[in-house]
């Protein structure tokens, strides 16, 4: 075991840990932050996506050694009181089903907003290509999408 001091959602969390352990390990186990889900445990599905210093990133493929002082964000730092565009789109189009891709889908596309806050269909598509969803929400998440773009533009541009 090593210890770590690790800056997640804008705070400094000491853990004990491997040094291989996966960080969605050590969020979820160590930390109580389940919002990154374990789907494929390979990089195959997107549902553990977490931001490492704004990009979008595999948690359960990033051993926590790599980590370093490095700015990681979990959906539940997002924005305060869930108040990210996004989320709000996510609750007035009701883009879930089972939610369990959900989290991965959310952080995939604030980091496609970030860059690009008026992205087109093929846009959205691509960006979140890495990110499943056994639901087949994509549509709805594509929505989704678009209308965050919108309420985002009315609040000055802020996602
Ligand atoms: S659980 Fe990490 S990519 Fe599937
Ligand atoms: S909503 Fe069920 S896996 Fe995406």
């Amino acid at each position: 075991m090593s210890k770590y001091t690790l800056h997640i959602n804008g705070e400094p969390r000491n853990v004990d840990a491997a040094p291989e352990t996966p960080l969605l390990w050590v969020l979820r186990d160590s930390l109580g932050l389940v919002g990154a889900k374990f789907g494929c445990g390979a990089g195959h599905c997107g549902a553990c996506t977490v931001h490492v210093n704004g990009v979008p990133t595999r948690a359960c493929m990033t051993p926590v050694s790599t980590v370093g002082r490095k700015q990681v964000t979990t959906i539940e730092g997002l924005a305060a009181n869930a108040a990210h565009p996004l989320q709000q789109a996510w609750l007035e189009l009701d883009v879930p089903q089972c939610g369990y891709c959900q989290a991965g889908q959310i952080m995939t596309a604030a980091a496609l907003l970030k860059e690009n806050p008026n992205p087109s269909d093929e846009e959205i598509d691509g960006a979140l290509a890495g990110n499943l969803c056994r639901c087949a929400t994509y549509l709805r998440i594509r929505a989704g999408i678009h209308r965050a773009a919108e309420i985002a533009a009315k609040k000055g541009g802020k996602s």
